[in-house]
């Protein structure tokens, strides 16, 4: 069955021409996008996507082009015209199409995008044994809290760690931080058990599943600190872990080659794992 798409208005082939040459979002990367996970026909966490994708809409100045209702009901729709039960659904709005201009044209009607595909969640090996990860300079912009399509220093990072055979590359700062991963985000259990990930500010997305996952933690009685953490202390921590709507939370047991702790998942990230698999029903 060929896969459909919504492209502004219209279900049409996922492969074929949709987009029109001088729309912003291909020429400029201007514009934004979610992936939201579908399980058993249920959207997960649709609210929390859709408020970030209304952030990153305001923070482009770009008009949301439909309501809440009508883009919930063309999410539906194009997972039900892919008969799909268990989807990544991608939404992507870009400010639009006009001549080519730097400058916002004046009256732009953002494209809406969405397509719906069969997941590769993580395999039992990935979650029983873990992954590793690559560290790489973080070359990204001042925004990364927008959840935008410019993805090209994410792209290049993730191609090394995919090359390095590894699951993710994590992004170091100028002081010598791990922000979060190219497409995930980072954390680590200290010796005390305690659960370390990056503050909320710019130089990271909040993500969704991080989201659900500190307040699971919370739940459990697991102290989480929200600061940064370098590199040489997820090197020493006790356990490491990342977390994605695609790859849900998953343990890392090694960095830059180095196995993290005996190189096995630990206690927290499996509590946590299994929790997070209760939250989505699927436990
Ligand atoms: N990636 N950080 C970055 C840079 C990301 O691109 C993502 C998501 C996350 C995790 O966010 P969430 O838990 O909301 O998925 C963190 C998506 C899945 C992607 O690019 O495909």
């Amino acid at each position: 069955m060929a896969q459909i798409a919504y492209v502004n208005g219209r279900y049409r082939p996922l492969r074929g021409e949709a987009v029109a040459l001088e729309d912003r979002g291909y020429q400029f990367a201007d514009g934004v996008y979610e992936v939201i996970k579908v399980l058993g026909g249920r959207f997960c966490d649709l609210k929390r996507h859709l408020d970030r994708l209304q952030r990153s809409l305001a923070a482009l100045e770009i008009a949301p082009p439909m309501t809440r209702r009508a883009l919930t009901s063309v999410l539906g729709e194009t997972l039900r015209r892919n008969r799909l039960r268990e989807a990544l659904v991608y939404l992507q709005i870009s400010r639009g199409t006009a001549p080519r201009n730097h400058v916002f044209p004046k009256r732009p009607r953002p494209s809406v995008v969405v397509t719906a595909r069969r997941p590769a969640f993580p395999s039992p090996s990935e979650r029983e044994q873990g992954v590793g990860v690559i560290s790489m300079p973080d070359l990204r912009w001042g925004r990364c809290d927008i959840k935008s399509i410019s993805l090209l220093p994410n792209v290049l990072a993730r191609q090394s760690a995919a090359a390095a055979g590894c699951r993710e590359a994590w992004l170091i700062d100028s002081e010598g931080q791990v922000t979060e991963g190219s497409a995930s985000n980072a954390y680590i259990v200290d010796g005390s058990g305690r659960l370390i990930t990056h503050p909320l500010c710019e130089r990271i997305l909040g993500g969704v599943t991080r989201s659900v996952v500190l307040e699971l933690a919370q739940d459990d009685g697991i102290e989480v600190v929200e600061r940064p953490f370098t590199l040489d202390e997820a090197y020493q921590a006790r356990e490491a872990a990342l977390s994605s709507t695609s790859s849900w939370l998953l343990p890392v047991t090694a960095i830059d080659g180095r196995p993290v702790s005996n190189g096995m998942p630990g206690h927290v990230v499996r509590r946590l794992m299994a929790r997070y698999a209760a939250y989505l029903g699927v436990a």
